[in-house]
C-alpha cells in the first residue's frame, strides 16, 4: 500500500476530524464511533481539546506495534506530547516521572523500585489483601444497607495496600484520594489540577524528608534511605515517583473492583461463577473485566521520534499518537465477539495495562486485589444487587480512569 501522508492541523480536514475522547452511548461500552473508526479508518487524524491533531490508532496490532516501537516516545516534554486535558498540560514539569521518560531515565527510575511490583513480591502481600478484604466486607455487614460499595469497598482497599507499601498513613486517605480526583479530571481548572497536584507533591516531600532521617521499611523509606540520602535521587523526585505510585496505585484498582462488580451484576450467571469457581475461573473472569471496561480509557500518548510508516500512513517524526486501549481491546480481529463478557474467554492478551516498557507496573498488584476482592465480596453477600435503577448510576466519563462514582449496593 502507498503510504499516505496527512499534514497536522490541516484546516481544510479540520472539520472532518472527529474529536477525542468521544461520548460513550452506553455506559458499558466505548463510544461506538470508535468502532467505527477502528473498522473504516484505523489510524486517523482526531481532533484534541487544544485544537491539536494527533493520530489515533484504534486496531490491537497497531496499538501494540507502536507501543512496543523505540521511535515511538513517552517523553511528555517533547512539544506535540497530547496531553488529555489543560490541567495536566499544566503540570508537566512539577509530575514528570517516570512514566513521561524515555530510557534511559525511565528504566533508571523503574527499577529503583521493581522488586516490590514483582509477582512474588506482591504475593507477599496476600495475607494482608485478605485480611483488609475481610475487615472492610464485616463493616459492611455490620453497617446500614444500602451502602455504596465505592465508598465502603472499592476505594479504600487499594487505598490501604498501596499506603501500606509506600509508607503513607492510611488517616490521610481524604486528603490523598480528593488530590487524586482533581489531578485526574480532565474537566478541572488547570489551576485546581496544578493547585492539588502541588499540594499532593508537598505532603510527600515532607513525608520523604521525615523518613530520610527516620528509616523506614516501606517504598518510601527505601526510596529516602537508598537513593536521596546518597544523592542518587532529588527529594523532589522521590516525591513525584511516590505520586505517580499512590495515584495510580488506588484510582485504578478502586474503579476495577467498583465498575467490575457492576458489570458482574449484570452478568448473573457469570458473577454466580466467579463467586463459587475455583482460582482458575477467578484469575480468567478478572482478565476478562480488565479487556471488557478498560478503565484507564483516553489512550496511551506518545510521540514519534521518527517517520513511521504503518497501516498505510506515514505518521511524521514529531507528531503526537494516542493509542487507544479502550478499542484495541474491543478489536474483533484480535477477539471473538468483543463486546461481550465471557469470563471463559481463553488466551487473553488485553492491552489494559498498556504494552512494551511503560506496561504497568503494578499490574501483579492489581491483579491480586482483584482476584481476591471479587469473589469474596460475592461469597459474603451471594444476594449482592443494586439498590438503584441502573439508569440512576452516574458514570466516571471526565476522569482519566473510567468507573462508577458510586455504586449503591444492598443484600
Ligand atoms: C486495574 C488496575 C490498573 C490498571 C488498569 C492500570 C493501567 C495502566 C496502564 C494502561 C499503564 C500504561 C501507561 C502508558 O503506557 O502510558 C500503566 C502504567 C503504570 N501503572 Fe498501572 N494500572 C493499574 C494498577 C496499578 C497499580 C496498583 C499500580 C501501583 C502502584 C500501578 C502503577 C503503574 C505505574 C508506576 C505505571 C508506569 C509504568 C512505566 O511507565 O514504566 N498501576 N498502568
Amino acid at each position: 500500500m502507498t503510504p499516505t501522508t496527512i499534514t497536522a492541523g490541516n484546516d481544510a480536514n479540520a472539520s472532518a476530524e472527529p474529536t477525542y475522547p468521544m461520548a460513550r452511548t452506553c455506559p458499558f461500552d466505548p463510544p461506538a464511533e470508535l468502532a467505527q473508526l477502528r473498522a473504516e479508518k484505523p489510524i486517523t487524524r482526531i481532533r484534541l481539546w487544544d485544537g491539536s491533531s494527533p493520530w489515533l490508532v484504534t486496531r490491537y496490532d497497531d496499538v501494540r506495534n507502536l507501543l512496543a516501537d523505540p521511535r515511538v516516545s513517552a517523553d511528555t516534554l517533547l512539544p506535540n506530547y497530547p496531553f488529555p486535558s489543560p490541567g495536566l498540560r499544566a503540570r508537566r514539569r512539577a509530575s514528570r516521572s517516570f512514566i513521561g521518560m524515555d530510557d534511559p531515565d525511565h528504566a533508571r527510575l523503574r527499577k529503583m523500585i521493581i522488586s516490590d511490583f514483582t509477582v512474588r513480591g506482591t504475593e507477599s502481600l496476600r495475607p494482608l489483601v485478605e485480611k483488609l478484604v475481610n475487615d472492610l466486607l464485616d463493616a459492611m455487614e455490620r453497617g446500614p444497607r444500602p451502602v455504596d460499595l465505592v465508598e465502603a469497598f472499592a476505594l479504600p482497599l487499594p487505598s490501604m495496600v498501596i499506603c501500606h507499601m509506600l509508607g503513607v498513613p492510611y488517616a490521610d486517605h481524604d486528603f490523598f484520594q480528593d488530590h487524586s480526583r482533581a489531578i485526574l479530571d480532565i474537566t478541572a481548572d488547570p489551576q485546581e489540577t496544578v493547585r492539588a497536584n502541588d499540594e499532593l507533591r508537598d505532603y510527600l516531600t515532607t513525608l520523604i524528608a521525615e523518613k530520610e532521617a527516620e528509616p523506614t521499611d516501606d517504598i518510601l523509606g527505601r526510596l529516602a534511605q537508598r537513593y536521596v540520602v546518597t544523592g542518587r535521587l532529588s527529594r523532589s523526585d522521590a516525591a513525584t515517583m511516590g505520586l505517580l505510585l499512590l495515584v495510580a496505585g488506588h484510582e485504578t484498582t478502586a474503579n476495577m473492583i467498583a465498575f467490575g462488580t457492576l458489570t458482574l451484576l449484570e452478568h448473573p450467571e457469570q458473577a454466580a461463577e466467579v463467586r463459587d469457581g475455583d482460582t482458575a475461573v477467578v484469575k480468567s473472569a478478572v482478565e476478562e473485566l480488565l479487556r471488557l471496561l478498560t478503565v484507564v480509557h483516553t489512550g496511551r500518548r506518545r510521540v514519534a521520534l521518527e517517520d513511521i510508516e504503518i497501516g498505510g500512513v506515514t505518521i511524521r517524526a514529531g507528531e503526537g499518537i494516542i493509542t487507544a486501549g479502550e478499542s484495541a481491546n474491543r478489536d474483533p480481529s484480535a477477539f471473538e465477539s468483543p463486546d461481550e463478557l465471557d469470563i471463559h474467554r481463553g488466551s487473553n492478551h488485553h492491552v489494559a495495562f498498556g504494552f512494551g516498557v511503560h506496561q504497568c507496573l503494578g499490574q501483579p498488584l492489581a491483579r491480586l486485589e482483584l482476584q481476591i476482592a471479587y469473589p469474596a465480596l460475592l461469597r459474603r453477600f451471594p444476594d449482592l444487587h443494586l439498590a438503584v435503577p441502573l439508569e440512576e448510576i452516574r458514570y466516571r466519563d471526565k476522569m482519566v480512569v473510567y468507573g462508577v462514582q458510586e455504586l449503591p449496593v444492598s443484600w
